[in-house]
């Protein structure tokens, strides 16, 4: 295929597929996205993880577990997409061992409650189901398809996240107010998560132009507060922002700025560098299950 007729199958919505021929500018700016996508996934499970000991109940527990499953499963369909755009499984995971990786910053955060375990499953998650909802028709193939079975997953994280703060602003005084809290700081990192204004976001001119995102920053942002202030105030939660405000006039929300710069620094958070050591040390203590899995490194009798 041509660099004419990519163009001509970009402009008439037909999906690009790993075979395909493509200009050098699509395959780094998909492989760009896709890994920090996949890496999201991966490093995401972590601080979940780290909480599954602490679930008040076995249901919980076993939620839990089986949302932290999830994510590593998304984590591991998208590390393939990954792989046919021309990135290694090795090189993947070493990027991310190495410190190298990019991914929502979030992450790297300390999660300091029960209700936080809550927030990032129905703010989180449900922000990301807005943007990941859209992504079912980006232009690259096995991405687009990828995000079917991922979105659906989503919705049970959603739902999973809704179900625990309900359930926290039914009980006492303190568990409500450690919703609250909670919420505090997960509004803040909800309305991050979305990424820059699209003035300022020259990646996502990029990949629009591409088709390999569908929606802006802003135009995300938008629909995840049409959606979420209802949602908000039904569950009987204040937003820590006073300003704001639907405008009619233009069907978009007027609202404060977060701090886009909060996480520039988050490599250097002690909840980071644990689970960076985490990672490595898991890296190291499975090496033998690798090792056994390697076709060539069975023995031929075997
Ligand atoms: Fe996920
Ligand atoms: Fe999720």
């Amino acid at each position: 295929m041509t660099v004419e007729s990519f163009e001509a199958k970009l402009a008439a919505d037909k999906k690009i597929e790993p075979n395909d021929e493509m200009p050098d500018e699509y395959r780094n700016a998909a492989l760009r996205m896709m890994k920090f996508h996949a890496s999201s996934e991966i490093v995401g499970a972590i601080p979940e993880a780290e909480w599954i000991p602490y679930a008040p109940s076995l249901f919980r527990k076993r939620v839990l577990i089986a949302k932290v499953q999830d994510e590593v499963g998304h984590g591991q369909i998208l590390m393939r997409v990954v792989e046919d755009l021309g990135c290694s499984r090795e090189q993947f995971i070493q990027d991310i061992l190495d410190d190298k990786a990019k991914y929502l910053t979030v992450f790297d955060e300390e999660y300091e409650s029960w209700a936080d375990i809550g927030m990032i499953g129905w703010l989180g998650d449900g922000a990301e189901i807005e943007r990941q909802h859209t992504l079912k028709d980006a232009s690259y193939g096995p991405y687009a398809r990828a995000m079917h079975k991922i979105v659906y997953e989503e919705a049970f994280h959603y739902s999973q996240g809704r179900d625990l703060i309900a359930t926290l602003m039914q009980g006492t005084k303190a568990q409500r107010d450690m919703v609250q809290e909670s919420f505090n700081k997960w509004w803040w990192r909800a309305m991050v998560l979305f990424g820059p204004h699209d003035s300022e976001s020259t990646h996502s001119k990029v990949l629009m132009n591409f088709k390999l995102k569908i929606k802006s920053n802003d135009e995300l942002r938008n629909l995840f507060l049409n959606k979420f202030v209802p949602r908000i105030k039904k569950m009987g939660l204040e937003i820590p922002d006073q300003t704001l405000q639907y405008d009619e006039s233009k069907g978009s929300w007027k609202y404060k700025d977060p701090d886009f710069t909060i996480y520039k620094n988050s490599k250097s958070l002690p909840s980071h560098q644990r689970r960076l050591k985490f990672l490595r040390q898991s890296y190291e203590t499975n090496g033998w299950v690798r090792r056994l899995v390697e076709l060539d490194n069975i023995p031929k009798a075997l």
